[in-house]
Protein backbone atom coordinates (compact mmCIF):
# COMPACT_ATOMS: atom_id res chain seq x y z
CA UNK A 1 0.00 0.00 0.00
CA UNK A 2 1.39 3.72 -1.01
CA UNK A 3 0.86 6.79 1.13
CA UNK A 4 -0.80 10.05 -0.18
CA UNK A 5 -0.82 12.94 1.73
CA UNK A 6 -4.62 14.75 2.57
CA UNK A 7 -3.67 18.00 2.62
CA UNK A 8 -3.59 21.32 0.52
CA UNK A 9 -1.07 22.92 2.78
CA UNK A 10 2.21 23.47 1.75
CA UNK A 11 4.54 22.56 4.01
CA UNK A 12 2.77 19.39 5.41
CA UNK A 13 3.05 18.55 1.55
CA UNK A 14 7.00 19.41 1.92
CA UNK A 15 7.49 17.44 5.16
CA UNK A 16 6.09 14.49 3.80
CA UNK A 17 7.80 14.74 0.81
CA UNK A 18 10.67 15.03 2.80
CA UNK A 19 10.46 11.91 4.73
CA UNK A 20 10.90 10.18 1.33
CA UNK A 21 7.44 7.72 1.74
CA UNK A 22 5.02 9.84 -0.36
CA UNK A 23 2.94 9.28 -3.49
CA UNK A 24 0.91 11.75 -3.93
CA UNK A 25 -1.95 14.19 -2.44
CA UNK A 26 -5.33 14.53 -2.13
CA UNK A 27 -7.08 17.59 -1.63
CA UNK A 28 -10.79 18.28 -1.12
CA UNK A 29 -12.26 21.47 -1.40
CA UNK A 30 -12.79 22.02 2.54
CA UNK A 31 -8.99 21.59 2.55
CA UNK A 32 -8.08 24.57 0.32
CA UNK A 33 -10.61 26.35 1.67
CA UNK A 34 -9.34 26.17 5.02
CA UNK A 35 -5.75 27.31 2.98
CA UNK A 36 -7.26 30.83 1.92
CA UNK A 37 -5.41 30.71 -1.33
CA UNK A 38 -6.13 30.69 -5.00
CA UNK A 39 -6.36 26.90 -5.99
CA UNK A 40 -4.46 27.09 -9.10
CA UNK A 41 -1.78 28.40 -7.44
CA UNK A 42 -1.34 26.25 -4.79
CA UNK A 43 -1.82 23.34 -7.39
CA UNK A 44 0.90 24.78 -9.10
CA UNK A 45 2.84 24.93 -5.77
CA UNK A 46 1.83 21.44 -5.07
CA UNK A 47 2.63 19.92 -8.47
CA UNK A 48 6.37 21.82 -8.38
CA UNK A 49 7.00 19.71 -5.08
CA UNK A 50 5.24 16.31 -6.02
CA UNK A 51 6.00 16.51 -9.39
CA UNK A 52 5.51 12.51 -10.55
CA UNK A 53 2.58 11.17 -7.76
CA UNK A 54 -1.18 11.79 -8.40
CA UNK A 55 -2.11 15.35 -6.93
CA UNK A 56 -5.96 15.05 -6.77
CA UNK A 57 -8.00 18.62 -7.28
CA UNK A 58 -11.48 18.42 -6.67
CA UNK A 59 -13.91 20.37 -8.98
CA UNK A 60 -16.93 21.88 -7.07
CA UNK A 61 -19.49 22.17 -10.41
CA UNK A 62 -22.78 19.76 -9.90
CA UNK A 63 -23.43 18.92 -13.45
CA UNK A 64 -21.09 16.84 -15.75
CA UNK A 65 -20.57 19.76 -18.59
CA UNK A 66 -19.75 21.77 -15.42
CA UNK A 67 -17.37 19.47 -14.05
CA UNK A 68 -15.84 18.47 -17.33
CA UNK A 69 -15.04 22.29 -18.16
CA UNK A 70 -13.52 22.69 -14.85
CA UNK A 71 -11.71 19.74 -14.76
CA UNK A 72 -9.89 20.15 -17.97
CA UNK A 73 -8.82 23.79 -16.84
CA UNK A 74 -7.25 21.76 -13.75
CA UNK A 75 -5.43 19.15 -15.70
CA UNK A 76 -4.18 21.63 -17.76
CA UNK A 77 -1.91 22.70 -14.71
CA UNK A 78 0.11 19.39 -14.93
CA UNK A 79 0.06 16.23 -15.98
CA UNK A 80 0.25 14.54 -12.52
CA UNK A 81 -3.06 16.63 -11.78
CA UNK A 82 -6.23 14.02 -11.12
CA UNK A 83 -9.30 15.44 -11.55
CA UNK A 84 -11.29 14.43 -8.12
CA UNK A 85 -15.39 13.81 -9.15
CA UNK A 86 -17.95 13.26 -6.54
CA UNK A 87 -20.00 9.81 -6.68
CA UNK A 88 -23.32 11.28 -8.53
CA UNK A 89 -24.73 10.57 -11.64
CA UNK A 90 -23.34 13.75 -13.13
CA UNK A 91 -19.75 12.19 -11.41
CA UNK A 92 -19.99 9.32 -13.87
CA UNK A 93 -21.01 11.27 -16.47
CA UNK A 94 -17.74 13.24 -16.32
CA UNK A 95 -15.80 10.48 -15.15
CA UNK A 96 -16.41 8.80 -18.30
CA UNK A 97 -15.64 11.64 -20.68
CA UNK A 98 -12.20 12.02 -18.57
CA UNK A 99 -11.53 8.56 -18.89
CA UNK A 100 -11.97 8.84 -22.56
CA UNK A 101 -9.83 11.75 -22.83
CA UNK A 102 -7.20 9.76 -20.92
CA UNK A 103 -7.75 12.16 -17.48
CA UNK A 104 -7.35 10.39 -14.78
CA UNK A 105 -10.23 10.93 -11.72
CA UNK A 106 -10.48 9.68 -8.33
CA UNK A 107 -13.99 9.53 -7.73
CA UNK A 108 -14.63 10.88 -3.97
CA UNK A 109 -17.28 10.84 -0.90
CA UNK A 110 -17.51 6.49 -1.39
CA UNK A 111 -19.85 5.33 1.01
CA UNK A 112 -20.80 1.99 -0.31
CA UNK A 113 -19.62 -1.01 -2.70
CA UNK A 114 -22.13 -0.66 -5.54
CA UNK A 115 -20.62 3.36 -5.59
CA UNK A 116 -17.34 2.56 -5.91
CA UNK A 117 -18.42 -0.21 -8.68
CA UNK A 118 -20.34 2.10 -10.72
CA UNK A 119 -17.43 4.54 -10.27
CA UNK A 120 -14.93 1.30 -11.26
CA UNK A 121 -17.07 0.94 -14.41
CA UNK A 122 -16.95 4.49 -15.93
CA UNK A 123 -13.65 4.50 -15.85
CA UNK A 124 -12.15 5.88 -12.40
CA UNK A 125 -8.86 5.56 -12.09
CA UNK A 126 -9.24 5.23 -8.06
CA UNK A 127 -12.29 5.44 -5.82
CA UNK A 128 -11.93 7.02 -1.98
CA UNK A 129 -13.72 5.43 -0.03
CA UNK A 130 -14.30 7.79 3.57
CA UNK A 131 -13.66 5.76 6.58
CA UNK A 132 -13.73 8.15 9.37
CA UNK A 133 -16.88 9.33 8.12
CA UNK A 134 -18.72 5.78 8.28
CA UNK A 135 -17.40 4.95 11.48
CA UNK A 136 -19.19 8.25 12.94
CA UNK A 137 -22.23 7.23 11.85
CA UNK A 138 -21.82 3.58 13.49
CA UNK A 139 -20.67 1.96 10.19
CA UNK A 140 -17.21 -0.15 9.75
CA UNK A 141 -15.33 2.06 7.29
CA UNK A 142 -12.64 -0.78 7.00
CA UNK A 143 -15.49 -3.24 5.75
CA UNK A 144 -16.23 -1.35 2.90
CA UNK A 145 -12.64 -1.45 1.86
CA UNK A 146 -12.81 -5.23 1.97
CA UNK A 147 -15.47 -5.72 0.17
CA UNK A 148 -14.50 -3.35 -2.53
CA UNK A 149 -10.90 -5.28 -2.80
CA UNK A 150 -12.94 -8.27 -2.79
CA UNK A 151 -15.28 -7.05 -5.79
CA UNK A 152 -12.82 -5.96 -7.83
CA UNK A 153 -10.33 -8.58 -7.20
CA UNK A 154 -12.90 -11.42 -8.58
CA UNK A 155 -13.97 -9.09 -11.51
CA UNK A 156 -10.30 -7.86 -12.74
CA UNK A 157 -11.03 -4.40 -12.16
CA UNK A 158 -7.74 -1.95 -12.24
CA UNK A 159 -9.25 0.89 -10.46
CA UNK A 160 -7.27 1.86 -7.45
CA UNK A 161 -8.73 1.79 -3.89
CA UNK A 162 -7.80 4.98 -1.83
CA UNK A 163 -8.50 4.63 2.02
CA UNK A 164 -9.78 8.31 2.34
CA UNK A 165 -10.82 10.05 6.02
CA UNK A 166 -8.25 8.25 7.86
CA UNK A 167 -8.18 9.10 11.55
CA UNK A 168 -5.58 7.41 13.12
CA UNK A 169 -2.52 4.62 13.02
CA UNK A 170 -5.02 1.57 12.69
CA UNK A 171 -7.04 2.70 9.84
CA UNK A 172 -3.84 2.65 8.35
CA UNK A 173 -2.74 -0.58 9.51
CA UNK A 174 -6.28 -2.36 8.40
CA UNK A 175 -6.50 -0.57 5.17
CA UNK A 176 -2.98 -2.22 4.18
CA UNK A 177 -4.44 -5.94 5.44
CA UNK A 178 -7.62 -5.12 3.50
CA UNK A 179 -6.73 -4.45 0.45
CA UNK A 180 -6.61 -0.55 -0.21
CA UNK A 181 -3.61 0.40 -2.58
CA UNK A 182 -3.11 3.57 -0.89
CA UNK A 183 -4.08 5.19 2.06
CA UNK A 184 -4.02 9.24 1.90
CA UNK A 185 -3.27 10.41 5.69
CA UNK A 186 -3.24 13.66 7.22
CA UNK A 187 0.34 15.11 8.34
CA UNK A 188 -1.03 14.07 12.41
CA UNK A 189 -1.13 10.89 11.27
CA UNK A 190 1.81 10.73 9.51
CA UNK A 191 3.46 11.76 12.75
CA UNK A 192 1.71 9.06 14.62
CA UNK A 193 3.37 5.99 12.26
CA UNK A 194 6.51 7.09 12.70
CA UNK A 195 6.48 7.20 16.22
CA UNK A 196 6.49 4.18 18.73
CA UNK A 197 7.49 4.86 22.70
CA UNK A 198 9.80 1.89 22.36
CA UNK A 199 11.84 3.40 19.82
CA UNK A 200 12.24 6.59 21.67
CA UNK A 201 13.28 4.69 24.90
CA UNK A 202 15.73 2.73 22.93
CA UNK A 203 17.46 5.71 21.46
CA UNK A 204 17.94 7.05 25.03
CA UNK A 205 19.39 3.53 26.19
CA UNK A 206 21.53 3.47 23.01
CA UNK A 207 22.86 7.17 23.63
CA UNK A 208 23.36 6.73 27.04
CA UNK A 209 25.50 3.27 26.93
CA UNK A 210 27.47 4.87 24.52
CA UNK A 211 28.06 7.74 26.54
CA UNK A 212 28.96 5.86 29.21
CA UNK A 213 31.70 3.88 26.88
CA UNK A 214 32.80 6.72 25.70
CA UNK A 215 33.81 9.29 29.06
C1 LIG B 1 -10.11 12.30 0.70
O1 LIG B 1 -9.63 12.44 -0.41
C2 LIG B 1 -10.67 13.40 1.52
O2 LIG B 1 -9.99 14.59 1.22
C3 LIG B 1 -10.50 13.18 3.00
O3 LIG B 1 -9.84 11.97 3.29
C4 LIG B 1 -11.70 13.48 3.81
O4 LIG B 1 -11.42 13.22 5.15
P1 LIG B 1 -12.29 13.79 6.37
O5 LIG B 1 -13.45 12.89 6.56
O6 LIG B 1 -11.35 13.75 7.53
O7 LIG B 1 -12.68 15.20 5.98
Amino acid sequence: MKFFIDTANLEEIQEAHELGILSGVTTNPSLVAKEGVDFQERLKEITSVVTEGSVSAEVVALDAPGMIKEGEELAAIAPNITIKVPMTSEGLKAVRTFSEKNIKTNVTLIFSANQALLAARAGATYVSPFLGRLDDIGHDGLDLVSTIAEIFDLHGIDTEIIAASIRHPQHVTESALRGAHIATVPLKVIHQLVKHPLTDSGIEKFLSDWESANK
